[in-house]
């Protein structure tokens, strides 16, 4: 089973257990360091003993000059790590870290695991009831935080994100590229509130799943102290925080003709069907793949509509539906 099916089925039945390697967060965070000096971060799908995106912002936690990091557990979430020798029988729980200490100055801060850090009785652990991020405690928690920063259930994307939306929280989270078509998160793309991250636009990424994981998939591994792994395909980082990279111009360099950019029958906007072939000399509407996202510069295009044509029907061309496309515009002063 290839895994794009593997991460299908997963959403049906539920199964959210997918665990983010640190590298992947690592390469992402560095782009977004100018956001988190102060800020209280809520990591709120996350069990710190298992979490990598807790052990990010611990770990970081002086180098980025956060104020706080809480860390809230879910009470159905698995257990895949070796750790919780401190609190095994009470879960659910959050973590609220208020500082981390560099024991021997050299900046570098080396956690083993969470214990280190509740040595520091500044910083706590306690009971919650269930720690779903939509129940009431994890809402209080969530106002006060300033950035929220997970890998939220894959099945409770469209939810996690109106929340937060609902909140006006600024959030850098994971989720799958189809993400994009949902009637709840198309219209902040379009509306510039909402964007890629920097740094997944193509292949699979590896994630830990827990050890009862069936590992039908094709890229499964199994490391040496029996970890499991599987890779994923189609993800792609979500945020509101702003970085640099994306005010970068596509470069185009094809020039129009009517008979390689055919008009839909349904919609007066020509087709695309490589992003990087959109031609440079055109400044009429034109539907483009929703991968165009991965290069989208808000000062280069707008975004116009998604999908369908002006009969409602999926965009097509010479009868030939469906034309799964963004209608964008080049920006007249846009480059
Ligand atoms: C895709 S996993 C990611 C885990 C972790 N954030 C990471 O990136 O490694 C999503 C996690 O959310 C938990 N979860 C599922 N439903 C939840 C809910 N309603 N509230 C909070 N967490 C939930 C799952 O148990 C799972 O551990």
């Amino acid at each position: 089973m290839a895994s794009n099916a593997g991460l299908a089925k997963a959403n049906k039945a539920k199964k959210d257990e997918f665990y983010t390697q640190l590298a992947d967060i690592e390469v992402e965070l560095k782009h977004y360091k100018k956001h988190f000096k102060g800020k209280v971060v809520l990591c709120n799908c996350d069990d710190p003993y298992e979490s990598n995106f807790f052990k990010y912002f611990a770990m970081n936690f002086n180098y980025l000059g956060l104020k706080k990091l809480i860390a809230t557990c879910y009470d159905s979430s698995p257990i895949v790590g070796e750790q919780l020798s401190l609190f095994p029988d009470k879960r659910p729980y959050m973590i609220q870290i208020t500082e981390v200490i560099d024991e021997n100055g050299d900046g570098a801060i080396d956690l083993s695991d969470v214990e280190y850090l509740l040595k520091n009785k500044k910083n706590t652990i306690r009971k919650l009831n269930d720690g779903d991020f939509r129940s009431e405690e994890c809402v209080e928690l969530l106002k006060e935080a300033d950035i929220v920063c997970t890998n939220p259930p894959f099945s409770l994307f469209r939810e996690f994100v109106s929340l937060l939306e609902e909140h006006r929280k600024q959030y850098l989270i994971i989720g799958n590229v189809n993400a994009i078509t949902y009637k709840e998160i198309f219209p902040l793309i379009k509306d510039n509130k909402l964007w890629m991250g920097y740094s997944i636009h193509s292949g699979d990424r590896e994630f830990r799943v827990p050890e009862d994981y069936p590992l039908t998939a094709a890229g499964c591994r199994i490391d040496e102290q029996g970890r499991k792994y599987i890779r994923v395909k189609g993800v792609r980082w979500y945020t509101n925080l702003d970085y640099a990279e994306r005010h970068c111009d596509l470069d185009l360099w094809k020039k129009y003709t009517p008979e390689e950019y055919p008009h839909y029958d349904n919609y007066d906007a020509i087709n695309v069907d490589v992003t990087a072939e959109i031609p440079e000399d055109y400044y009429g509407e034109i539907g483009v793949p929703i991968t165009f996202l991965d290069k989208y510069n808000p000062s280069q295009f707008d975004i116009i509509r998604f999908r369908k044509g002006n009969d409602g029907k999926d965009l097509c061309v010479n009868g030939k539906c469906p034309y799964f496309r963004i209608i964008i515009r080049r920006k007249q002063n846009g480059n």
